[in-house]
This record gives structure tokens, C-alpha cells and sequence, in this order.
């Protein structure tokens, strides 16, 4: 903005003042008129966009909340602090501190207001909150299940040795959910906890790819699907931790298999791709495609790609961007699933320095591509 800069030979404290990340402004208050913006740091003038230095402090911050303060702080002589929220394309939520500054003098009194955003802190204290009612409800609502067969065992199938049978097998069923639910809360916190942490064993995908497709025999013979393995040249050995990468194939081929009509078949393929932007690349005709998670792609970085492709029923355009939420499920489709799986997923390839790419055509199937980083 057009405001004088602070030149090298001001005083440091002026130096340091527009230097602060945190929009700082001086204002100036008499008995005249309304306050006064006197001075704006560099922050102040990026914030706002007007010129500062001589316009009444309500042409910046329109807030009521921020003006009472003021006047609060000129009538009591006291620091003030007040939280405020911004609408706009994005809300932001504020907290401003109002200090005056020095003595009361003839031309008027001088406060210091400082904003800080509060966003951030804001999102991520929402977001805890919303992740501890999601896992509660998940969890009680098997429990529910739980104490209400209890329940009938103890009264009316008490002497009804078919419905007992039938009912502990339901409970079993819900007691399992609940353990799997837990685990992957479990694992997901722990894969949190060391994502910064870039793994360093190296991984050979296609063995891993062979063991998840041997591993989840059963459930295949179970469903009727077919799994088709299908590697270009290789080599396919990514950088990275063999046991979160089997997590990986196995989250992603058990949702193929699951959400497969009986009789499909899942594609598994193996690919490697230059850099950079490998995410970009799409392999389904007339698809949706949507990085989930892009990689920190360098020019020459050469990457393990594999890509699970089903004959399943798609998913609808409007989900593709939550699939990795936790605990997001498509309406409809009762897959007794936790809902965890694609968010483990993410963020184990996250850690990986990966990538992560859905495509979808409903009726027709849905692939995922997985890019790791070539070792
Ligand atoms: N291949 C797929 N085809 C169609 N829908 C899918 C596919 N993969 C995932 N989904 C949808 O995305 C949702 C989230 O998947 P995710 O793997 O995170 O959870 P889940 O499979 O329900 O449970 P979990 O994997 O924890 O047992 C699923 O509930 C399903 O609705
Ligand atoms: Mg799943």
C-alpha cells in the first residue's frame, strides 16, 4: 500500500512493530470524533487494503465488538480482549487485544489494537470435537445392540435355545465390530502420530500385492470375484514401511471386492510413472477423477503406481471429495464397514510422500491409483 515504509533509520521498536506477523494497528482517540487508525504494521495494510494512516478505525473493522472494546478500554484504562468473527467467502474468527498506551494527552489518547486469527485453532478444536461424537456415536451403536439382546436373553428367549443361539451370534457380530472399530481408531492415531516421519525400509510392491490378494482368498471365494493381476515392466520397489503398505493394498482391494457385485472382476495393475504430476494422469474412460492426496511430486521423481479397478456400482460425483473423512460411508451401501479404511489409507500414504487418485463412473466401477515414491 501507498503508506510511507519504515525506512532502515527508524527507531528498531518501530522496525520491529511492522515486521510482527500479527496486524497491529495504533489508534488514536478524542473527544471529537471517532477513533483513528494513527498507524498500521505491514500486516494491518494486507489485511485491509485501504489506507490506514488518518481513516476513522470503523472504515477497517466494521465490528461493534471491536468498537465497544475501544471505548471500554478509553473508559477504564484497562486491556481489553474480545473475540469477533469475519463473514465472507471464508469466515475467520479473531481475537482482538485493545492496550492503551500511555497517559490521557490534549490531542486525544493512543491504544494499541492487535488481531490475531484465531482459524486455525478454531478448525482443529471443531474438528476434535466432531471426531470424538462420530466415535462415540460408532461405538454406541453397536453397544445399544448389545445391552438390548442381553436384555432378551435374560427374559423372553431365555428358555428359547434357537433364538439364544441366533441372538449370541448377533452379538458376537457387534462385539467384533466394536474390536475392529477400536483397532482402527487405534491405528489411525498411531499412523498420525509418526506422519512426519518419512519411512526408510524399501518395499517390493508386487510381493505385496501377491500376499493381500493370497490373504483375502476368503473373502473373495465368498463373494464370487475375481482378482486379476496385471504388472507392466518393474521393477516395483517403493521406499517406504511394509507393514502400513499392506494396510494400504488391503484397505483398497477389500473395498473393491466389497463394493463388487458378485461374478466382477478387480483389476490390480502395476505401473511405474515419471514425475511430476503423476495424479493428473487418469486411467478410466468418461470417469470423474479426484486427487485425493497429491504427491510431493519433484520433477524426476519416478514412481510404484498401483491401480485397483472394480466393476462395482461407482460412486456419485458429490461423495468422491469426503471418501477420505473418517467415518464417511455412502448412504446407502451397508457394508458394516467402519468407515475408517480410505482415511488410514490417506494417511499412510501421506507419510509415504505419495499420492492418492479416485475415479468413478457410476454403473460402471471405480478405480484408485496409489503413487509411491520409487526406491
Ligand atoms: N471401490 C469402491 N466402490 C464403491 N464405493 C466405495 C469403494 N471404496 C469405498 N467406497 C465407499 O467409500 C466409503 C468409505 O470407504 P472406507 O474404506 O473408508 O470405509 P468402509 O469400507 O465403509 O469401512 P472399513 O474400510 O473401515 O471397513 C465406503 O463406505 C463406500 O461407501
Ligand atoms: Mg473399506
Amino acid at each position: 500500500m501507498s503508506e510511507a515504509p519504515i525506512l532502515s533509520d527508524s527507531p528498531p521498536a518501530q522496525r520491529i512493530l511492522e515486521l510482527l506477523p500479527d496486524p497491529l494497528l495504533l489508534v488514536r482517540a478524542d473527544a471529537a470524533g471517532g477513533p483513528e487508525i494513527a498507524y498500521g504494521n505491514q500486516a494491518a495494510r494486507a489485511l485491509f487494503r485501504i489506507e490506514l494512516v488518518g481513516a476513522p478505525l470503523g472504515a477497517a473493522l466494521r465490528q461493534p465488538q471491536v468498537l465497544e472494546a475501544i471505548e471500554e478500554a478509553l473508559a477504564t484504562e484497562q486491556a481489553v480482549e474480545v473475540a469477533f468473527e469475519t463473514i465472507g467467502v471464508q469466515p475467520r474468527f479473531w481475537r482482538a487485544f485493545v492496550r492503551p498506551l500511555g497517559e490521557a494527552r490534549d490531542d486525544g489518547r493512543e491504544l494499541v489494537l492487535m488481531l490475531r486469527d484465531e482459524t486455525d485453532a478454531k478448525r482443529t478444536e471443531r474438528m476434535r470435537a466432531d471426531f470424538l461424537a462420530n466415535a462415540s456415536h460408532e461405538l454406541r451403536t453397536p453397544l445399544a445392540s448389545l445391552a438390548g439382546f442381553v436384555e432378551t436373553l435374560r427374559t423372553s428367549a431365555r428358555e428359547d435355545p434357537p433364538a439364544r443361539e441366533r441372538f449370541l451370534g448377533i452379538m458376537a457380530e457387534q462385539a467384533g465390530r466394536m474390536a475392529r472399530l477400536i483397532d482402527d481408531l487405534l491405528s489411525l492415531s498411531r499412523i498420525e502420530l509418526n506422519e512426519h516421519i518419512a519411512p526408510e525400509g524399501t518395499v517390493d510392491i508386487a510381493q505385496t500385492v501377491q500376499d493381500v490378494v493370497d490373504s483375502i482368498r476368503p473373502l473373495t471365494v465368498e463373494r464370487g470375484v475375481t482378482i486379476v493381476v496385471e504388472a507392466a515392466a518393474g521393477p516395483f520397489t517403493a521406499t517406504g514401511d511394509r507393514d502400513q503398505l499392506v494396510q494400504v493394498v488391503q484397505n483398497l482391494v477389500e473395498n473393491a471386492v466389497k463394493y463388487s457385485p458378485a461374478t466382477a472382476t478387480v483389476r490390480l495393475g502395476l505401473v511405474r510413472a515419471e514425475g511430476p504430476d503423476p495424479a493428473r494422469a487418469t486411467s478410466r474412460e468418461g470417469a470423474v477423477a479426484l486427487s485425493l492426496l497429491s504427491p510431493d511430486a519433484t520433477a524426476d521423481q519416478t514412481y510404484v503406481v498401483l491401480r485397483i479397478a472394480d466393476q462395482g456400482r461407482g460412486i456419485a460425483r458429490q461423495h468422491l471429495p469426503r471418501l477420505s473423512e473418517r467415518f464417511y460411508r455412502v448412504e446407502g451401501q451397508k457394508s458394516g464397514g467402519t468407515g475408517l479404511g480410505l482415511a488410514i489409507v490417506k494417511h499412510i500414504v501421506n507419510r509415504h510422500r505419495g499420492g492418492l487418485l479416485v475415479e468413478s463412473a457410476e454403473g460402471q466401477g471405480t478405480t484408485f491409483s496409489v503413487y509411491l515414491p520409487a526406491a
